[in-house]
C-alpha cells in the first residue's frame, strides 16, 4: 500500500469572535511514501495545524487532502477514527498522555486499539527503544517532561503505522536524548514509513533531505536544508 500524501489548495481558517486566523493558506504539497520531511517555521506559522489536518484530527476549511488514493478531507467521523488508528502514529506537542495510566498502559492502550497481538510485549519493547524500560510502571506525574515525551514517542511507534507525525518531538529533551529520539525517527525510513517532523530548530532540520519552511500559513521554501543534510550523529543544537 502506498501512502502518498497530497494537499491540494488546502486552507485552514479559525474564527474567534470577529477575528479570522488564517492558519494555512492555499497549500499545495506532495509527500511520497517513505519520505522523511522536516517542517520548519516560527511559532504560529501553521506547523501543528498542518499535522492535525494530515492526521485527520481537524478538517480543512477549503481544498482537499488525499492519502493513498483516499480523500481523507471528506471522511466522516467514524472513518476518520479508523483512518487514524490504522495509518497514523501521532507524537503530540503536548504529549497527551492519559494521567491515570502508567507508561506501559499508555502505550499498550494504543496497541490494543489497533488490535495488535502481544500488545503488552510490544509496548514494553517500544518503551525500551526510547530508553524507558525501567519506567514502565510510572504514571505521567511521576515522570520528567522528557520522559513523558518519550512515552508519547513509544506510543506513536508501537503500532507500526505507515505515517508518523512528530510535533516538536525533542522539545523537552536534553541534547543527547533528543539525538537518540531523532535517530529512532529517521530509522523509520528503513521500515518504509513516512515521517513528518516539526521543529523550529534549523539545525535539527538538517537530518532530512527535504525541509519545508512555513511562514504565516504559507510554504516559503521546499527543498534540501540550506546548510546541507548531515548525519544525525554530527548534529548539534
Ligand atoms: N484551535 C484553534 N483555534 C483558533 N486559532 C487557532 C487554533 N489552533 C491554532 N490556531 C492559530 O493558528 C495559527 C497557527 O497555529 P499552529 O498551532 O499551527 O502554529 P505552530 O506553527 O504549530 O506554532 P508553535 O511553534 O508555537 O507550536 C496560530 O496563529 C494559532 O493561534
Ligand atoms: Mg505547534
Amino acid at each position: 500500500m502506498d501512502y502518498k500524501i497530497e494537499l491540494k489548495n488546502v486552507s485552514k481558517y479559525y474564527t474567534m469572535g470577529d477575528i479570522k486566523v488564517k492558519a494555512l493558506q492555499n497549500l499545495n504539497l506532495t509527500i511520497n511514501h517513505g519520505e522523511i520531511v522536516v517542517f520548519l517555521g516560527p511559532s504560529g506559522s501553521g506547523k501543528t495545524t498542518l499535522l492535525n489536518l494530515v492526521g485527520a484530527l481537524e478538517s480543512v476549511t477549503d481544498g482537499s487532502i488525499i492519502i493513498g488514493n483516499k480523500e481523507i478531507s471528506k471522511f466522516k467521523r467514524q472513518t476518520q477514527f479508523t483512518y487514524r488508528r490504522e495509518t497514523i502514529g501521532f507524537i503530540f506537542q503536548t504529549f497527551n498522555l492519559f494521567p491515570t495510566l502508567s507508561s506501559l498502559e499508555n502505550v499498550q492502550y494504543v496497541a490494543d486499539l489497533s488490535k495488535l497481538k502481544q500488545s503488552k510485549q510490544r509496548a514494553i519493547e517500544a518503551l525500551q527503544n526510547v530508553g524507558l524500560g525501567d519506567r514502565i510502571r510510572h504514571f505521567p506525574h511521576q515522570l520528567s517532561g522528557g520522559e513523558q515525551q518519550r512515552v508519547a514517542i513509544a506510543r506513536a511507534l508501537v503500532k507500526n503505522a505507515p505515517i508518523i507525525l512528530a510535533d516538536e518531538p525533542t522539545g523537552e529533551l536534553d541534547f543527547q536524548t533528543g539525538r537518540q529520539i531523532l535517530k529512532l525517527l529517521v530509522e523509520q525510513k528503513e521500515e518504509k514509513k513516512t515521517v513528518l517532523i516539526v521543529t523550529h530548530n534549523r539545525e535539527i532540520s538538517r537530518l532530512a533531505h527535504r525541509v519545508i519552511e512555513l511562514k504565516s500559513g504559507n510554504i516559503i521554501s521546499d527543498g534540501p536544508p540550506k546548510d546541507g543534510t548531515t548525519s544525525i550523529d554530527l548534529l548539534e543544537w
